[in-house]
């Protein structure tokens, strides 16, 4: 029997279990300390190299708040923010990513946080004063899968702006909802991840088991961190969530009354996987950024893991809408903790793009399907 058909398969067409299906046989060793105790995610800076092309594009078009700027970076946030800021857009030579940033639930979680990566023989960095202006005491590791990861407690609180809908646009992004991470090897992420405290509540895999992708949680949505597979360690998107889908579709208005209907790279849609609504844009360095919306509470310790099939036609787009090339091959790449990029390791794991495209595909509408059922030629 398939690994895929010894699971219940639910009405709506993908599977569930209460653990996550996922294994894999090159494991990062479990630390014998404590992982630090994660809250969300909270910041990520982003190397850009026109910091001003940069700010026209994530403040006059997408209406992110500046909580403060100089020459040399700037601090956005999103509208219910009340820590510093949830985007650092930094001046530089390459575009990048510096940090992937999670808050911790007391300033004692720091010192866990050394123990744990310093096991892993990992490089850590510790600074009372923060990386970043408005962040306080601040932990930065290279992780095992190469990733420049950051922890802190401390922040400057600033005005939370829900209320000022003197300043809200039709586009506007009311919280950082997640990061999504490239990696060659899912399962070993996600070994890793759930040692680090991460629950898995969504994942894409095939009848022999391999998994293209996962999504991880902390804070009771869908995920804080998503591992797409592909070759990495590189940087998918970062998303902002808006409240409805209506928001959505005005941020896709704005850019086709600013002749930057180019920005958009795939959607709006539908996810299957994450019920969501959403859209891709690519800023002036190529970095992606995903509008999202109305994913689902995923807070209760029994809440049912989630996997579909890769040749399911509506994982991605639960319309059935093509993914175009792009959005599986091109990512940003991350930076080590002295600033130079991380090289980046191939996946030798079958890739989702090949599996799924044309002819030599399988992807189905309805199961069983005869035909490819595709709308709109076909899907990747
Ligand atoms: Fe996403």
């Amino acid at each position: 029997m398939s690994a895929l058909n010894d699971r219940v398969k639910t009405s709506s067409g993908f599977y569930v279990t209460q653990e996550a299906p996922i294994q894999t046989d090159n494991a990062i060793p479990t630390p014998s300390v404590p992982a630090p105790d994660i809250l969300r995610c909270a910041y990520m800076e982003l190397v850009v190299t026109d910091l001003a092309a940069s700010r026209e594009f994530y403040v006059d078009v997408l209406g992110l708040y500046v909580t403060e700027e100089d020459d040399a970076a700037i601090y956005l946030r999103s509208t219910e923010e009340f820590i510093h800021h949830n985007l650092v857009l930094r001046q530089g030579p390459i575009a990048a990513v510096a940090a992937f940033s999670y808050r911790v639930r007391s300033p004692e979680e720091l010192d866990v946080a050394v123990a744990f990566y310093s096991e892993l023989g990992c490089r850590v960095e510790r600074r009372s004063e923060g990386f970043t202006k408005g962040i306080g005491d601040s932990v930065r590791v290279e992780d095992p899968l190469g990733f420049p990861y950051e922890f802190f407690y401390q922040t400057e609180h600033v005005e939370r702006l829900s209320w000022r809908y003197d300043l809200h646009t039709p586009g506007e992004l009311v919280r950082l909802d997640h990061f999504n991470q490239v990696t060659p090897d899912v399962p070993r992420a996600v070994k890793f991840m759930q040692d680090l405290g991460f629950r898995v509540t969504e994942d894409i895999q095939d009848d022999e088991g391999t998994v293209y992708a996962a999504w991880m949680r902390r804070k009771p949505t869908v995920h804080d961190t998503a591992m797409t597979g592909g070759d990495g360690p590189r940087m998918h998107h970062v998303a902002f969530a808006t409240h409805e889908k209506h928001n959505i579709l005005a941020i896709c208005d704005k850019l086709g009354a600013l002749r930057r209907s180019d920005a958009i790279e795939r959607g709006p849609g539908r996810h299957g996987v994450s019920n969501a609504f959403y859209l891709y844009l690519r800023d002036p360095d190529g970095h992606r950024v995903e509008i999202y919306t109305q994913d689902y509470y995923t807070g209760d310790p029994d809440n049912p893991v989630v996997t579909w099939d890769v040749h399911d036609n509506q994982r991605r787009d639960w319309w059935g809408n093509p993914v175009v090339p792009s959005w599986y091959t091109e990512a940003s790449l991350v930076l080590d903790l002295d600033g130079n990029p991380k090289p980046v390791v191939a996946r030798t794991d079958d890739s989702e793009l090949e599996v799924t495209i044309g002819a030599d595909g399988f992807s189905y509408t309805r199961e069983g399907d005869e035909e490819k059922g595709f709308k709109l030629g076909n899907t990747l």
